[in-house]
């Protein structure tokens, strides 16, 4: 098993396939204008294919495929395609804000795709249109839906919550949730690269969204067995299920298994980390597989990141990075890093 030096095992792996989105999330992209990736330095589908079958010949055997919004890179399904038939992959997920789900919900499913997560913040449509300047929320739901019947083995949501944006929607995007039998998961907001407008106080924090809840639904129970995920679930006495991912005030990195390759091949162990490995120079200029399993296991095996930990720590914390550090390497972008 390959670990690294706090003894976490390589895991699970984000694919982010494009840096590009189709939304303007307060939370993550709130800028006017972007430094994009150049086109050509994006990995091809056969690129992202063997470097997932080399990460899960490492014990990477859980895919997650992000962007930006991964929905807009062209045929999709036929990466989902390619990583479904690999053995060693056993779980390939999604993580998308919806847009274009509708359509692509029964292809995605034919191809392989285990389990999706849609990105749902409000259930106003005004709010969507101020926050995330998308004019689509209609078409979102109809992705969730469309999702839902196409027999995924599950669908979730996830919420980011803020305070002066969504903190009054908890309890309806629960019942949301609870109407059509998915989980729905409340993320803290988190000072990642890209959040240029992040402040402490505009986070909700886990205690405070637990409480929310209880004062409406009645005790939330805990549920065991979170393992290496980030979200803690939880069950009402109705039998609603729940998550909530407290990266900021409760942040998990001691059992944090995963790692992220952005769209144009460059690996994080971190969502905090500034610098990555490049995985393309070596792809294309011929390295063998054994050569970047080589590197890759190499790498995870000095990996002693603990970024939101470390964040937790610091004093009179603001935002992570100043909007000329991002145009210097949008890699520092979470729309980059694919979350
Ligand atoms: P599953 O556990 O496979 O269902 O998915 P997931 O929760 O790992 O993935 P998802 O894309 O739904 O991410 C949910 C939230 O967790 C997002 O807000 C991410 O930013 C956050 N998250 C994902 N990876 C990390 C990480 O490595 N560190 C921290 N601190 N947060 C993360
Ligand atoms: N804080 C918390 N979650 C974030 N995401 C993006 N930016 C942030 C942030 N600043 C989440 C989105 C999406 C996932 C890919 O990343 O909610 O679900
Ligand atoms: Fe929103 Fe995801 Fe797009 Fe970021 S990448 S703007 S979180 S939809």
């Amino acid at each position: 098993m390959t670990l690294d030096r706090l003894g976490r095992r390589l895991g699970s792996l984000r694919l982010s396939v494009t840096d590009r989105c189709n939304m303007r999330c307060g939370y993550c992209m709130p800028n006017e204008d972007y430094v994009w990736l150049p086109r050509p330095a994006l990995l091809t589908y056969e690129e992202l294919d063997r470097l997932a079958g080399i990460f899960a010949g490492l014990g990477a055997s859980k895919i997650r495929i992000t962007g930006g919004e991964p929905l807009l890179r062209h045929d999709l399904p036929h990466l989902v395609g390619m990583l479904a038939r690999r053995s060693s992959i056993r779980d390939i997920a999604l993580t998308t804000n919806g847009i274009l789900l509708e359509r692509m919900a029964v292809p995605l499913r034919a191809a392989g795709l285990h389990r999706v997560t849609v990105s749902l913040d409000t259930l106003r449509p005004e709010r969507l249109q101020r926050f995330a300047k998308s004019g689509q929320h209609a078409q979102i739901l109809a992705g969730i839906d469309a999702a839902i019947d196409s027999g995924f083995a599950t669908v979730k949501l996830n919420a980011v919550v803020i305070r002066g944006y969504n903190e009054d929607e908890i309890g309806s995007l629960l019942a949301f949730g609870k109407a059509r039998g998915i989980e729905v998961r409340f993320i803290e907001f988190m000072d990642v690269g890209g959040a240029t407008t992040w402040t402490p106080d505009q986070v909700v924090s886990r205690a405070e969204m637990l409480a929310t809840i209880e004062r409406d639904w009645g005790p939330a129970e805990p549920l065991p067995a979170r393992g290496e995920a980030p979200a803690e679930r939880f069950r009402l006495g109705d039998g609603t299920g729940f998550g909530i991912i407290a990266s900021t005030t409760a942040p998990f990195c001691g059992a944090c298994d995963r790692s992220r390759i952005t769209a144009d091949g460059t690996w994080f162990t971190c969502l905090y980390s500034d610098g990555g490995l490049d995985l393309r120079e070596p792809i294309r200029a011929g390295a063998t597989d054994r050569e970047l399993a080589e590197a890759i296991a190499t790498h995870w095996g000095r990996r002693v990141d603990r970024g939101a930990e470390e964040r937790l720590a610091v004093a009179g914390r603001g935002v992570l990075h100043s909007i000329e550090r991002l145009r210097d390497d949008p890699r520092r972008e979470m729309h980059t890093r694919g979350g």
